[in-house]
């Protein structure tokens, strides 16, 4: 089933250079790019894409990080697309992603992993909302 999801690259991958060999994994994978934008995240846009994790001991951390710096967001479309782009970037934590996923490649620890996208259809369709307005 064709879908949408939500993917942002967090800003310690764009500090680092990254925003091109990740971009390229989706691509590899013929996933289309709908949206993609360079710009800061708000904390009203990260409280409510973090609002699941709202008084976690991490969650102060999260949202000061995700608002940082610069981030990419962006929209891709594809078949089984939210599914495939979760496999593409690993496990949450950098230490137990696989080698050849985003995350296992690039990233150094669970707090800086690299890279956001929507773990379902419907958390995708609220996330583009909160970002792109759509
Ligand atoms: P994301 O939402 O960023 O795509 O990551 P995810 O679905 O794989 O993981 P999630 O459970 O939604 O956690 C969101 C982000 O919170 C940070 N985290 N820290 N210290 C901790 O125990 C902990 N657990 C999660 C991670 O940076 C994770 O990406
Ligand atoms: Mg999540």
């Amino acid at each position: 089933m064709n879908q949408r999801t939500f993917i942002m690259i967090k800003p310690d991958a764009v500090v680092r250079g990254l925003i091109a060999p990740i971009v390229a994994r989706f691509e590899a994978c013929s996933l289309k790019i709908e949206r993609m934008e360079l710009g800061n995240v708000t904390r009203e846009q990260a409280e409510a894409s973090y609002a699941e994790h709202e008084g976690k001991p991490f969650y102060t951390g999260l949202v000061a990080y995700i608002t940082s710096g610069p981030v990419v967001k962006m929209v891709l479309s594809g078949p089984e697309a939210v599914t495939v782009c979760r496999k593409l970037m690993g496990a949450t934590n950098p230490r137990d992603a696989a080698p050849g996923t985003i995350r296992g490649d690039f990233g150094l620890t669970l707090d800086a992993n690299i890279i956001h996208g929507s773990d379902s259809p419907e958390s995708a369709t609220r996330e583009i909302a909160i970002f792109f307005g759509e």
